[in-house]
Protein backbone atom coordinates (compact mmCIF):
# COMPACT_ATOMS: atom_id res chain seq x y z
CA UNK A 1 0.00 0.00 0.00
CA UNK A 2 1.37 3.44 -0.89
CA UNK A 3 2.17 5.54 2.27
CA UNK A 4 0.33 8.38 2.93
CA UNK A 5 0.88 11.67 3.43
CA UNK A 6 0.93 12.74 7.25
CA UNK A 7 -1.06 16.18 7.65
CA UNK A 8 -1.19 18.50 10.60
CA UNK A 9 -3.39 21.54 11.42
CA UNK A 10 -2.47 24.25 12.86
CA UNK A 11 -5.14 26.50 14.62
CA UNK A 12 -7.91 23.40 15.89
CA UNK A 13 -10.93 25.78 15.35
CA UNK A 14 -13.83 26.57 13.80
CA UNK A 15 -13.45 26.68 9.87
CA UNK A 16 -10.73 23.67 10.40
CA UNK A 17 -14.14 21.46 11.29
CA UNK A 18 -15.36 22.38 7.83
CA UNK A 19 -11.96 21.41 5.90
CA UNK A 20 -11.87 17.90 8.21
CA UNK A 21 -14.48 16.13 6.10
CA UNK A 22 -12.71 16.75 3.38
CA UNK A 23 -9.27 15.49 5.01
CA UNK A 24 -10.70 12.43 6.32
CA UNK A 25 -12.77 11.61 3.00
CA UNK A 26 -8.87 11.17 1.12
CA UNK A 27 -7.48 7.80 0.88
CA UNK A 28 -3.82 9.56 0.42
CA UNK A 29 -3.91 11.50 3.50
CA UNK A 30 -3.58 10.78 7.66
CA UNK A 31 -4.14 12.64 10.24
CA UNK A 32 -0.64 12.92 11.79
CA UNK A 33 0.14 15.83 14.10
CA UNK A 34 -1.99 19.25 15.80
CA UNK A 35 -0.73 22.86 17.01
CA UNK A 36 -2.95 25.01 18.95
CA UNK A 37 -2.04 27.80 21.09
CA UNK A 38 -4.79 26.90 23.79
CA UNK A 39 -4.27 23.49 25.21
CA UNK A 40 -8.41 22.49 25.21
CA UNK A 41 -8.52 22.92 21.76
CA UNK A 42 -5.64 20.37 21.14
CA UNK A 43 -7.05 17.99 23.82
CA UNK A 44 -10.73 18.61 22.13
CA UNK A 45 -9.21 17.69 18.81
CA UNK A 46 -7.70 14.40 20.35
CA UNK A 47 -10.58 13.46 21.66
CA UNK A 48 -13.00 14.00 18.62
CA UNK A 49 -10.71 12.34 16.34
CA UNK A 50 -10.37 9.46 18.70
CA UNK A 51 -14.03 9.54 19.26
CA UNK A 52 -15.38 10.16 15.53
CA UNK A 53 -12.37 8.21 13.44
CA UNK A 54 -11.02 6.24 15.61
CA UNK A 55 -7.33 7.72 14.78
CA UNK A 56 -4.77 8.47 17.37
CA UNK A 57 -2.91 11.70 17.90
CA UNK A 58 -0.18 10.66 20.54
CA UNK A 59 1.10 13.36 22.95
CA UNK A 60 4.46 13.33 21.08
CA UNK A 61 2.63 14.50 17.94
CA UNK A 62 0.38 17.40 19.70
CA UNK A 63 2.01 21.12 19.93
CA UNK A 64 0.95 24.48 21.43
CA UNK A 65 3.54 26.30 19.50
CA UNK A 66 3.96 25.45 15.72
CA UNK A 67 7.84 26.82 15.91
CA UNK A 68 8.59 23.69 17.59
CA UNK A 69 6.47 22.13 15.94
CA UNK A 70 8.13 22.87 12.73
CA UNK A 71 11.45 22.20 14.46
CA UNK A 72 10.80 18.87 14.98
CA UNK A 73 9.77 18.36 11.71
CA UNK A 74 13.11 20.40 10.68
CA UNK A 75 14.89 17.78 12.53
CA UNK A 76 13.71 14.64 11.60
CA UNK A 77 11.50 14.09 14.79
CA UNK A 78 8.33 14.38 12.90
CA UNK A 79 6.89 13.68 9.68
CA UNK A 80 4.47 16.06 8.16
CA UNK A 81 3.47 16.37 4.37
CA UNK A 82 1.29 18.87 4.88
CA UNK A 83 -0.20 21.47 6.95
CA UNK A 84 -3.56 22.76 7.54
CA UNK A 85 -3.35 26.53 8.87
CA UNK A 86 -6.50 27.64 10.08
CA UNK A 87 -5.66 30.55 12.75
CA UNK A 88 -6.70 33.67 12.71
CA UNK A 89 -5.69 36.26 10.07
CA UNK A 90 -2.62 37.41 11.63
CA UNK A 91 -1.17 34.53 12.38
CA UNK A 92 -1.80 33.28 8.92
CA UNK A 93 1.83 34.22 7.88
CA UNK A 94 4.16 32.58 10.82
CA UNK A 95 3.24 29.25 10.56
CA UNK A 96 2.86 28.99 6.63
CA UNK A 97 6.53 30.48 6.47
CA UNK A 98 7.99 28.03 9.13
CA UNK A 99 5.54 25.44 7.35
CA UNK A 100 6.72 25.47 3.73
CA UNK A 101 10.78 25.99 5.21
CA UNK A 102 10.36 22.87 6.92
CA UNK A 103 9.29 21.63 3.76
CA UNK A 104 5.68 21.10 4.27
CA UNK A 105 2.87 21.94 1.63
CA UNK A 106 0.86 24.79 3.23
CA UNK A 107 -2.79 25.22 2.39
CA UNK A 108 -3.63 28.63 4.47
CA UNK A 109 -7.30 30.04 5.29
CA UNK A 110 -8.11 33.64 3.61
CA UNK A 111 -7.13 36.26 3.67
CA UNK A 112 -3.43 35.16 2.77
CA UNK A 113 -1.92 37.14 5.66
CA UNK A 114 -2.27 40.99 6.55
CA UNK A 115 -0.58 43.35 4.33
CA UNK A 116 1.50 42.33 0.92
CA UNK A 117 5.07 42.26 2.89
CA UNK A 118 3.97 38.95 4.97
CA UNK A 119 2.26 37.58 1.49
CA UNK A 120 5.61 37.79 -0.59
CA UNK A 121 7.81 36.04 1.92
CA UNK A 122 5.28 33.72 2.17
CA UNK A 123 5.56 32.93 -1.55
CA UNK A 124 9.51 33.00 -1.29
CA UNK A 125 9.21 30.78 1.71
CA UNK A 126 7.36 28.08 -0.71
CA UNK A 127 9.57 28.96 -4.13
CA UNK A 128 12.89 28.80 -1.82
CA UNK A 129 11.86 24.59 -0.68
CA UNK A 130 9.57 24.63 -4.06
CA UNK A 131 6.74 23.01 -1.84
CA UNK A 132 3.35 24.16 -2.50
CA UNK A 133 1.24 27.00 -0.97
CA UNK A 134 -2.25 27.43 -1.71
CA UNK A 135 -4.92 29.82 -0.43
CA UNK A 136 -8.01 28.50 0.91
CA UNK A 137 -10.58 30.78 -0.93
CA UNK A 138 -13.22 28.96 -0.61
CA UNK A 139 -15.78 30.74 -2.58
CA UNK A 140 -14.33 29.82 -5.47
CA UNK A 141 -15.13 25.71 -4.44
CA UNK A 142 -18.94 26.56 -4.24
CA UNK A 143 -21.53 24.64 -6.88
CA UNK A 144 -22.58 28.15 -8.87
CA UNK A 145 -18.80 29.18 -8.56
CA UNK A 146 -17.11 26.73 -10.34
CA UNK A 147 -19.58 26.75 -12.98
CA UNK A 148 -19.69 30.81 -13.70
CA UNK A 149 -15.95 30.20 -13.61
CA UNK A 150 -16.13 28.01 -16.33
CA UNK A 151 -18.49 29.69 -18.36
CA UNK A 152 -16.31 32.91 -18.09
CA UNK A 153 -13.50 30.98 -19.39
CA UNK A 154 -15.65 30.01 -22.38
CA UNK A 155 -15.28 33.53 -23.86
CA UNK A 156 -18.76 33.98 -23.55
CA UNK A 157 -18.13 37.22 -22.04
CA UNK A 158 -15.74 38.55 -24.87
CA UNK A 159 -13.48 41.31 -23.32
CA UNK A 160 -13.85 41.85 -19.74
CA UNK A 161 -13.93 45.33 -18.56
CA UNK A 162 -15.64 45.79 -15.43
CA UNK A 163 -16.78 43.00 -12.45
CA UNK A 164 -19.00 44.15 -9.03
CA UNK A 165 -18.14 42.42 -6.15
CA UNK A 166 -20.35 42.58 -3.16
CA UNK A 167 -21.27 41.36 0.30
CA UNK A 168 -23.15 43.59 2.11
CA UNK A 169 -24.68 42.36 5.46
CA UNK A 170 -26.96 45.02 7.21
CA UNK A 171 -26.31 43.50 10.52
CA UNK A 172 -24.28 40.55 10.87
CA UNK A 173 -21.10 41.53 12.74
CA UNK A 174 -19.47 37.99 14.00
CA UNK A 175 -20.54 37.08 17.87
CA UNK A 176 -17.91 34.52 17.91
CA UNK A 177 -14.50 33.95 17.68
CA UNK A 178 -12.22 36.80 16.91
CA UNK A 179 -13.07 38.45 13.95
CA UNK A 180 -13.99 41.58 15.58
CA UNK A 181 -10.33 41.64 17.52
CA UNK A 182 -7.66 43.94 15.62
CA UNK A 183 -4.69 41.93 17.39
CA UNK A 184 -6.30 38.71 16.12
CA UNK A 185 -8.27 39.75 12.61
CA UNK A 186 -6.24 42.82 11.47
CA UNK A 187 -9.41 43.81 10.10
CA UNK A 188 -13.31 43.54 9.47
CA UNK A 189 -15.71 42.42 6.90
CA UNK A 190 -12.95 43.02 4.41
CA UNK A 191 -10.71 40.37 5.47
CA UNK A 192 -14.01 38.25 6.35
CA UNK A 193 -16.03 38.27 3.21
CA UNK A 194 -15.05 40.97 1.34
CA UNK A 195 -11.83 39.02 0.01
CA UNK A 196 -14.50 36.09 -0.66
CA UNK A 197 -15.88 38.25 -3.32
CA UNK A 198 -13.07 40.17 -4.94
CA UNK A 199 -10.99 36.84 -5.41
CA UNK A 200 -13.92 35.28 -7.11
CA UNK A 201 -14.32 38.21 -9.31
CA UNK A 202 -10.56 38.44 -10.16
CA UNK A 203 -10.92 34.81 -10.78
CA UNK A 204 -12.95 35.08 -13.22
CA UNK A 205 -11.57 37.86 -14.95
CA UNK A 206 -7.94 35.96 -15.09
CA UNK A 207 -6.59 37.70 -12.39
CA UNK A 208 -5.61 41.27 -14.28
CA UNK A 209 -2.54 43.16 -12.53
CA UNK A 210 -4.65 45.60 -9.80
CA UNK A 211 -2.78 49.75 -10.29
CA UNK A 212 -4.96 51.59 -8.19
CA UNK A 213 -7.50 52.32 -5.50
CA UNK A 214 -9.79 55.06 -4.09
CA UNK A 215 -11.88 53.61 -1.34
CA UNK A 216 -13.94 54.38 1.66
CA UNK A 217 -13.42 52.22 4.78
CA UNK A 218 -16.06 53.47 7.90
CA UNK A 219 -16.40 52.41 11.27
CA UNK A 220 -19.52 53.99 12.26
CA UNK A 221 -22.40 51.64 13.38
CA UNK A 222 -20.70 48.20 14.28
CA UNK A 223 -19.04 49.18 17.68
CA UNK A 224 -22.49 50.40 19.06
CA UNK A 225 -24.16 48.77 21.74
CA UNK A 226 -27.80 48.20 19.81
CA UNK A 227 -25.97 46.33 16.82
CA UNK A 228 -23.65 44.25 18.52
CA UNK A 229 -25.38 42.76 20.95
CA UNK A 230 -22.26 42.02 23.10
CA UNK A 231 -19.76 44.43 24.41
CA UNK A 232 -19.23 47.20 21.94
CA UNK A 233 -15.25 47.76 23.49
CA UNK A 234 -14.17 44.06 22.01
CA UNK A 235 -15.07 45.89 18.37
CA UNK A 236 -11.50 47.03 17.55
CA UNK A 237 -11.07 45.95 13.76
CA UNK A 238 -10.82 49.58 11.54
CA UNK A 239 -14.28 48.91 9.93
CA UNK A 240 -17.65 47.96 9.49
CA UNK A 241 -17.88 48.79 6.17
CA UNK A 242 -16.15 49.76 3.16
CA UNK A 243 -16.40 51.27 -0.85
CA UNK A 244 -13.61 50.60 -3.12
CA UNK A 245 -13.22 51.06 -6.90
CA UNK A 246 -10.27 49.35 -7.91
CA UNK A 247 -8.66 50.12 -11.41
CA UNK A 248 -7.21 47.51 -13.00
CA UNK A 249 -4.48 47.11 -16.25
CA UNK A 250 -6.29 46.72 -19.39
CA UNK A 251 -8.72 49.50 -18.38
CA UNK A 252 -10.74 47.05 -16.40
CA UNK A 253 -12.87 48.35 -13.06
CA UNK A 254 -14.31 46.42 -9.98
CA UNK A 255 -16.18 47.84 -7.68
CA UNK A 256 -16.18 46.20 -4.22
CA UNK A 257 -18.50 46.43 -1.13
CA UNK A 258 -18.23 44.81 1.90
CA UNK A 259 -20.33 45.27 5.54
CA UNK A 260 -21.09 43.59 8.51
CA UNK A 261 -23.32 46.49 9.69
CA UNK A 262 -25.08 49.14 7.34
CA UNK A 263 -28.73 50.86 7.36
CA UNK A 264 -29.64 49.08 4.15
CA UNK A 265 -33.20 47.37 3.59
CA UNK A 266 -31.54 43.91 3.53
CA UNK A 267 -28.41 41.78 3.20
CA UNK A 268 -26.69 41.37 -0.52
CA UNK A 269 -24.36 39.29 -1.82
CA UNK A 270 -23.33 38.72 -5.69
CA UNK A 271 -20.45 38.66 -8.24
CA UNK A 272 -20.68 40.16 -11.64
CA UNK A 273 -18.57 40.35 -14.22
CA UNK A 274 -19.38 42.45 -17.55
CA UNK A 275 -17.32 41.99 -21.25
CA UNK A 276 -18.53 43.60 -24.71
CA UNK A 277 -19.95 39.89 -25.43
CA UNK A 278 -22.15 39.09 -22.33
CA UNK A 279 -22.41 39.47 -18.36
CA UNK A 280 -22.37 37.12 -15.94
CA UNK A 281 -24.33 37.19 -12.66
CA UNK A 282 -23.24 34.55 -9.69
CA UNK A 283 -27.04 34.53 -7.83
CA UNK A 284 -28.61 33.35 -9.30
CA UNK A 285 -25.85 32.30 -12.06
CA UNK A 286 -27.05 34.16 -15.16
CA UNK A 287 -25.76 34.71 -18.10
CA UNK A 288 -26.97 37.44 -20.38
CA UNK A 289 -26.00 38.21 -23.98
CA UNK A 290 -27.75 39.16 -26.96
CA UNK A 291 -29.04 35.94 -28.67
CA UNK A 292 -32.12 36.43 -31.77
CA UNK A 293 -31.43 40.10 -31.73
CA UNK A 294 -32.62 40.32 -27.89
CA UNK A 295 -31.05 40.65 -24.70
CA UNK A 296 -31.24 37.20 -23.15
CA UNK A 297 -30.69 35.76 -19.84
CA UNK A 298 -29.67 32.10 -19.68
CA UNK A 299 -30.26 30.46 -16.74
CA UNK A 300 -29.00 27.13 -15.44
CA UNK A 301 -31.36 24.29 -15.04
CA UNK A 302 -29.32 21.70 -13.10
CA UNK A 303 -25.90 22.31 -12.56
CA UNK A 304 -23.41 19.28 -12.97
CA UNK A 305 -21.23 20.70 -9.75
CA UNK A 306 -24.01 20.54 -7.18
CA UNK A 307 -23.43 18.68 -4.53
CA UNK A 308 -19.72 20.09 -4.14
CA UNK A 309 -18.80 21.42 -0.79
CA UNK A 310 -16.45 24.02 -1.12
CA UNK A 311 -14.17 23.37 1.76
CA UNK A 312 -13.77 19.61 1.83
CA UNK A 313 -13.37 20.58 -2.34
CA UNK A 314 -10.40 22.91 -1.49
CA UNK A 315 -8.70 20.42 0.65
CA UNK A 316 -9.45 17.65 -2.72
CA UNK A 317 -7.85 20.07 -4.87
CA UNK A 318 -4.91 20.41 -2.52
CA UNK A 319 -3.95 17.14 -2.02
CA UNK A 320 -4.68 16.08 -5.85
CA UNK A 321 -1.90 18.97 -6.62
CA UNK A 322 0.60 17.59 -4.25
CA UNK A 323 -0.05 14.65 -5.37
CA UNK A 324 0.33 14.75 -8.93
CA UNK A 325 2.59 18.35 -9.09
CA UNK A 326 0.06 20.03 -10.46
CA UNK A 327 -0.34 24.19 -9.86
CA UNK A 328 -1.34 25.43 -6.63
CA UNK A 329 -5.46 25.78 -7.48
CA UNK A 330 -5.03 29.19 -5.11
CA UNK A 331 -1.49 30.30 -5.68
CA UNK A 332 0.22 32.64 -3.25
CA UNK A 333 1.10 35.28 -6.49
CA UNK A 334 -3.22 35.33 -7.04
CA UNK A 335 -3.55 36.19 -3.87
CA UNK A 336 -0.82 38.41 -3.59
CA UNK A 337 -2.74 40.72 -5.90
CA UNK A 338 -6.08 40.78 -4.01
CA UNK A 339 -3.93 41.45 -0.59
CA UNK A 340 -2.22 44.71 -2.21
CA UNK A 341 -5.83 45.81 -2.96
CA UNK A 342 -6.90 45.12 0.37
CA UNK A 343 -3.66 46.71 1.78
CA UNK A 344 -5.17 49.34 -1.04
CA UNK A 345 -8.80 49.80 0.36
CA UNK A 346 -7.23 50.54 4.23
CA UNK A 347 -4.23 52.95 2.67
CA UNK A 348 -7.35 54.89 0.36
CA UNK A 349 -9.96 54.73 3.43
CA UNK A 350 -7.51 56.41 5.83
CA UNK A 351 -6.19 59.02 3.73
CA UNK A 352 -9.31 59.63 1.73
CA UNK A 353 -7.46 59.92 -1.28
CA UNK A 354 -6.72 57.05 -4.48
CA UNK A 355 -3.38 54.89 -3.84
CA UNK A 356 -1.41 53.81 -6.92
CA UNK A 357 -0.41 49.56 -6.02
CA UNK A 358 3.03 48.89 -7.52
N1 LIG B 1 -13.35 30.23 4.17
C1 LIG B 1 -14.30 30.54 5.01
O1 LIG B 1 -15.46 30.52 4.66
C2 LIG B 1 -13.94 30.89 6.42
C3 LIG B 1 -14.93 30.89 7.42
C4 LIG B 1 -14.54 31.17 8.72
C5 LIG B 1 -13.22 31.50 9.00
N2 LIG B 1 -12.29 31.53 8.01
C6 LIG B 1 -10.89 31.90 8.29
O2 LIG B 1 -10.32 30.90 9.11
C7 LIG B 1 -9.42 31.48 10.05
C8 LIG B 1 -9.77 30.99 11.46
O3 LIG B 1 -11.10 31.31 11.73
P1 LIG B 1 -11.97 30.39 12.72
O4 LIG B 1 -13.38 30.85 12.57
O5 LIG B 1 -11.69 28.95 12.51
O6 LIG B 1 -11.40 30.87 14.12
P2 LIG B 1 -11.41 30.04 15.49
O7 LIG B 1 -11.15 31.06 16.54
O8 LIG B 1 -12.62 29.19 15.57
O9 LIG B 1 -10.15 29.07 15.35
C9 LIG B 1 -8.83 29.54 15.32
C10 LIG B 1 -7.97 28.61 16.16
O10 LIG B 1 -6.62 29.02 16.04
C11 LIG B 1 -6.01 28.96 17.31
N3 LIG B 1 -4.84 29.83 17.29
C12 LIG B 1 -4.77 31.17 17.41
N4 LIG B 1 -3.51 31.61 17.28
C13 LIG B 1 -2.74 30.52 17.07
C14 LIG B 1 -1.35 30.32 16.87
N5 LIG B 1 -0.49 31.35 16.82
N6 LIG B 1 -0.90 29.06 16.71
C15 LIG B 1 -1.74 28.02 16.76
N7 LIG B 1 -3.09 28.15 16.95
C16 LIG B 1 -3.57 29.38 17.10
C17 LIG B 1 -7.10 29.35 18.27
O11 LIG B 1 -6.84 28.93 19.60
C18 LIG B 1 -8.32 28.65 17.65
O12 LIG B 1 -8.48 27.34 18.14
C19 LIG B 1 -9.53 33.01 9.86
O13 LIG B 1 -8.42 33.45 9.13
C20 LIG B 1 -10.80 33.20 9.06
O14 LIG B 1 -10.73 34.30 8.16
C21 LIG B 1 -12.63 31.22 6.73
Amino acid sequence: MAKKFKVGVVGAGGIFRAHLPGWMASPDCEMWAVCDVVPAAVQGFVAEMKANYGVEIPPERQFTDYKKMFKAVADGKLELDMVDVCTPNTFHAGPTIAGLEAGVNVIVEKPMTVNAKYAEQMIAAGQKTKKLLMVAQSMRFQPESLLMKAMADSGALGKVYWGEAVMLRPRGVPAWGLFINKDASAGGPIYDIGVHVLDFTLHCMGFPKPLAVSAGAYLKIADKPSVMKHDPKKYTVPEDFASALIHCEGGITIVLQASWALNIPGGRANVTVCGDKGGLTLYPLTLVREEFGALTNVTIQENPYNGIASHAEEVRLFIEAVKTGKPSPVPGEQALKTQKILDAIYASGKSGKEVTIK
